[in-house]
């Protein structure tokens, strides 16, 4: 067997119980593991906690289009400082990405920005030549409503693109909110914009979705009510931090303006409890920033979206060190379960996977404060909350982040 390249030692979750273990790497894959190992490089991180890498299967990195907001060098910084080493990103960039000329202009103009592993979504609308797409993306996002520079398509058009055989075994992210059911009020705070677009539009959107035949595999976004869940049963699902821990009473102003809208307290505490006990497939941030000069418009005004690709897995982290959640829970919605989603070799510290490794100092909580975040819009609805940020982060083999340092810049691969 080839003797590897490094060999990082420290603490890995085996089974329910973490223990201490060394990890041997050769060409940025992990191709032994052990007790005791020997390699050409040996990092000995004993005390500390050693996760795979994080994968965020929901960012919107702006790039083309929206560059005042975040682009994908600063967005995919900020994913590295948080743990996160893959992320997928959206596709309502300037152009909105729906054809394969505008996903290959897309891939030309970020990939030497890309500071960890990512992959492109494309938008699925009527006219989308799935077979093309489906060559170059990692998968397909569908909107069902208005939203940030999205446009949704009706419900007959997504009964009919949904039965295109070449859709078979492709993963489609449902932006389940059925317009019908919104309200038309005036929006002037998180709990008329609540109001306007309540959770029983979601409920009767997974409804739907879940009606329709097609062999894509459908996976239910951002999920903000407990029916949601139970309706979508079977089929992939996923929920943010922040509908998870932020409500329409902990959090004021345009800060906390996104959709699907933060629910009353509540409805918020359900969704954690549900998080608890492992009823959630995966938690995705939704990273979605909007400049602080948009979000200091009248409410009505200002756009829905808040920032969370950092904080993602630093607060999941502070959970499990006030024995909040498991570690367990932690690594299998925030890791393992995307990484199964769309077949990555990533998500497990196991032999064959790529050495992608996030490691903590579990003794290290802090509290988030925005203007020591990476993103580009420079602030955080999270601020003042428990987190636990990585002391180092390896992508594929490689350190890119060395005691709060990015040390290597430009090292993210298409997945
Ligand atoms: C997203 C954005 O700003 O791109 N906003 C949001 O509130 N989540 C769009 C979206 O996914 O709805
Ligand atoms: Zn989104």
């Amino acid at each position: 067997m080839t003797r590897p390249e490094l060999v990082i030692k420290g603490r890995v979750l085996m089974g329910n119980e973490a223990q201490t273990i060394c990890i041997g790497i050769v060409d940025g894959k992990i191709t032994v593991m052990g007790k005791d190992l020997d390699g050409d490089e040996f990092l000995d991180y004993s005390k500390y906690l050693i996760m795979p890498g994080g994968i965020d299967i929901h960012t919107h990195m702006r790039d083309p289009g929206f560059t005042d907001k975040e682009d994908f060098n600063t967005g995919t910084m900020a994913a590295a400082f948080g743990g996160t080493t893959t992320i997928l990103d959206m596709p309502n960039t300037k152009p909105m990405v729906t054809t394969t000329q505008q996903l290959k202009d897309k891939l030309d103009i970020i990939e030497k920005k890309a500071n960890v592993d990512y992959g492109l979504y494309a938008s699925l609308t009527p006219d989308s030549n799935i077979k093309e797409l489906k060559e170059l993306a990692v998968g397909f996002k569908l909107f069902m409503a208005e939203t940030t520079s999205a446009i949704p398509i009706s419900e007959d058009e997504i009964r009919d693109v949904l039965v295109d055989p070449e859709l078979d075994g492709q993963v489609v992210s449902v932006h389940a909110e059925s317009p019908e059911r919104f309200r038309d009020i005036e929006v002037t705070d998180l709990t008329t914009h609540d109001d306007s677009r309540p959770a029983s539009a979601e409920v009767v959107a997974v409804d739907t979705i879940t009606q329709m035949k097609t062999s894509a595999i459908m996976h239910f976004a951002h999920l903000t009510d407990l029916m949601s869940f139970e309706k979508a049963f079977g089929y992939s699902n996923e929920i943010t931090p922040h509908h998870m821990l932020l409500s329409t009473s902990n959090v004021h102003g345009t800060k906390g303006k996104v959709n699907p809208p933060l629910r009353n307290i509540r409805e918020q505490a359900s969704l954690f409890t549900a998080f608890v006990k492992a009823q959630v497939g995966i938690v995705a941030s939704d990273h979605a920033p909007h400049t602080v000069g948009e979000k200091i418009l009248p409410f009505g005004e200002a756009p829905s979206g808040l920032p969370g690709v950092e904080t993602r897995l630093p607060m999941m982290l502070a959970l499990v060190q006030s024995e909040q959640v498991s570690l367990g829970l932690v690594q299998a919605t925030c890791c393992h379960n995307p990484a199964k989603l769309f077949s990555l070799p990533k998500g497990q510290i196991d032999v064959g996977f790529d050495a992608d490794l996030s490691i903590f100092d579990m003794n290290k909580t802090t509290k988030i404060e925005g203007d020591k975040l990476h993103s580009k819009c420079g602030w955080t609805p999270f601020e003042g909350y428990n987190a636990i940020f990585p002391e180092h982060v390896f992508l594929g083999g490689e350190e890119i982040i060395s005691d709060g340092e990015l040390v290597r810049k430009g090292k993210g691969k298409k997945i």
